[in-house]
């Protein structure tokens, strides 16, 4: 979390900055700030709450730095200390001169705080970032060096950093290193740009340089010079992005979650675009690195995720194991990572994460890699840390997701993992071709489906409108669409701040259900397929109790349902293997609309962000 930018050139410095951070401000947006060079002082400013604060502020103050010509900034999702002023980055030493952004936990802050202390640093913030400030300080005054205190304070450092650091003295440049947390160096002419993600530099640079852990990069406006860990300098590879400049516009819709919600049949048809030509021929997925004998050897999944990624995963689980015949495991990675796991080179382990930088994913994924398992990533994030630990790459090309509610990127995420099942199946031969053939059928007519059913929000808006006073929240459904019942509640609790909760339908009687009077709404998932009498009945346990019922469902010839509830809202019918991609549709509506119905910030949700960049 939080995001980091850094520039030297001739362009306005501010400008750069708070481009650059707009376009981080997915990473985190609790308050911000920026240290600027200039008349030979390093002048920081800072801003609590939104960007636009600090935007501001810059506005207010900017002929104190129009002589600028480096600067770095910096927008926080805070960790150690509320967001407040002082907490805010950029951090400085006690002299001034130097000012340090991060992104990362120092794991260590504590033992350093204290050691620095007794050699007379005076702390003024709570944040484990100060003590960089600190500990630079203190080998600047060894070295007079800026390039070689940072190398002496980062082997200090313990955890996760991306650092920029200035030092008014050295005021032509900027020093950056990293370890564990994503940092790209933007090459342009006659300018340098340091960021945590491309979209901060893309419109000036397409050039860039993907640091690795522990290297340390010295740029000024002409020039990069780079450092290995052993501090010895090597030639810097130089890559190009393969990005256009990103289009942050909502494109004449309200928030960015309703613009990615419809987004969604196109992201589908993209995926599949390629990948499937017709429903008889075999599926190409030629990033799966692994053949017929590989396979053979493979006796085990494990997929590793994160919130909605984990979403996506479990509906995986599902499909792997209905066409491939394969056991496959799931597991948040943040538990994954924290337990003996039997992992060995017969696993084939695969991380999903629209961002390909969750640290607990990441940790898990390179813990499996040790274990020579072959690692499979499915990412919406091509150029992230976690797609260079893959052996076999899977992008979902979903497009730049601007909202912190994932919603086309989890359906990117389906997509791949129907691919992926119906692949290996086709590889084992594990599978009855006719139903292969059925299932490619049914994943190339159902972009069309989603978009008739876009076209009649109405009924969805006056569910929302009905529910959006509910302080609780209940998703049931069974097998394929449990997931889809916790990613509805996900949605919902994550952007309008209700308590919601999915539950396997049969689960309900095994507790859930003493919570349930006539204020609660109880959503059930009823598509159509070999669960769907059972769902019903466990609705029936609801409506015993009084409760609010609500019906998501494919079905349209059932009187039972206009009789049981109180409200149905329809899709249109699909096969029961996909109905997942289906009905998550109006869940994402449902939420949406019920936290613009309650004037919630969609796009930015309170103590949230996108890039989960900690453990
Ligand atoms: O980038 P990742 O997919 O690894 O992120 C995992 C979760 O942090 C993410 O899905 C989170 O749950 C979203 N806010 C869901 O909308």
């Amino acid at each position: 979390m939080c995001g980091i930018i850094g520039y030297v050139g001739n362009r306005n410095v501010i400008e750069v900055l708070m481009k650059g951070l707009s376009a981080l401000e997915y990473r985190g947006y609790d308050s911000s700030g920026a240290a600027i060079i200039s008349d030979n002082k390093t002048k920081i400013y800072k801003a609590e709450g939104k960007l636009q604060n600090l935007k501001n502020l810059l506005n207010e103050k900017a002929d104190e730095v129009k002589d600028s010509h480096v600067g770095i900034g910096h927008i926080r999702w805070a960790t150690h200390g509320v967001p407040n002023l002082i907490n805010a980055h950029p951090h400085t030493s006690n002299c001034g001169k130097i000012a340090v952004v991060h992104n990362g936990i120092i794991e260590n802050y504590k033992e350093l705080r204290e050691k620095l202390t007794k050699m007379g640093a005076e702390f003024k913030s709570e944040t484990d970032t100060e003590t960089v400030a600190h500990l630079v300080a203190f080998k600047y005054k060894e070295t007079h060096d800026l390039k070689e205190a940072v190398t002496l304070a980062a082997k200090e450092l313990e955890g996760a950093y991306a650092l920029c650091v200035v030092h008014q003295d050295e005021g032509n440049k900027i020093v950056a290193t990293r370890r564990n947390a994503p940092l790209v160096i933007g090459i342009g002419d006659g300018e340098m740009f340091a960021a945590s993600d491309v979209p901060a530099m893309i419109e000036y640079t397409k050039q860039a340089i993907y640091l690795d852990d522990n290297q340390v990069a010295v740029l000024t406006n002409d020039k990069i010079e780079l450092f290995d860990e052993n501090n010895k300098q090597i030639q810097p590879k130089i890559e190009l992005l393969p990005w256009e400049p990103v289009s942050l516009s909502k494109m004449g819709y309200k928030h960015f979650m309703l613009k990615e919600i419809h987004e969604q049949p196109n992201v589908i048809r993209n995926f599949l675009t390629g990948k499937i030509h017709t429903a008889k021929e075999k599926v190409k997925l030629d990033e799966v690195k692994l053949d017929f004998e590989q396979l053979k050897q493979m006796n085990r999944i494990q997929i590793v995720a994160c919130g909605t990624s984990l979403h996506a995963a479990m509906v995986g689980k599902y499909i792997i194991e209905e066409l491939c015949n394969i056991p496959v495991d799931i597991e948040p990675s943040s538990e994954y990572i924290y337990r003996h796991t039997v992992t060995d080179e017969k696993t084939l382990v695969i991380g999903v994460s629209q961002s390909g930088e969750t640290a607990d994913t990441l940790t898990a994924v390179r813990q499996s890699k040790a274990r020579n398992s072959h690692i499979l990533i499915i990412t919406n994030r091509p150029d992230s840390s976690m797609a260079r630990e893959a052996d076999s790459l899977i992008p979902v090309d979903a497009g730049i997701e601007v909202s912190v509610a994932a919603t086309k990127s989890y359906i990117a995420q389906l997509t791949a993992f129907y691919l992926l099942a119906i692949h290996l199946a086709e590889i084992k031969n594990s599978c009855d071709n006719d139903k292969l053939v059925n299932l490619k059928n049914e994943l190339l007519i159902l972009p069309q489906k989603i978009e008739l059913f876009l076209t009649k929000k109405e009924k969805i808006q006056k569910c929302s409108r009905m529910y959006s006073s509910s302080k609780n929240f209940i998703f049931i459904a069974r097998g394929l669409n449990y997931p889809t019942a916790l990613e509805g509640a996900l949605k919902l609790k994550e952007i309008s701040y209700i308590n919601a909760t999915g539950y396997p339908a049969g689960e309900l009687k095994h507790g859930p259900i003493a919570m349930i009077d006539e204020t609660l709404p109880v959503l059930s998932i009823l598509m159509d397929g070999k669960v769907y009498e059972k769902v019903l009945s466990n609705a029936q346990e609801s409506k015993a109790r009084n409760a609010r019922m609500i019906a998501l469902t494919d079905v349209d010839s059932d009187e039972r349902l206009e009789e049981l509830f109180d409200f149905v809202l329809n899709v249109p019918h699909v096969d029961e293997l996909v109905s997942p991609i289906m009905a998550i549709v109006p869940l994402q509506l449902l939420a949406y609309y019920i936290a613009e119905f309650l004037g919630k910030d969609v796009d930015q949700p309170r103590n949230l962000a996108k890039s989960v960049t900690v453990e």
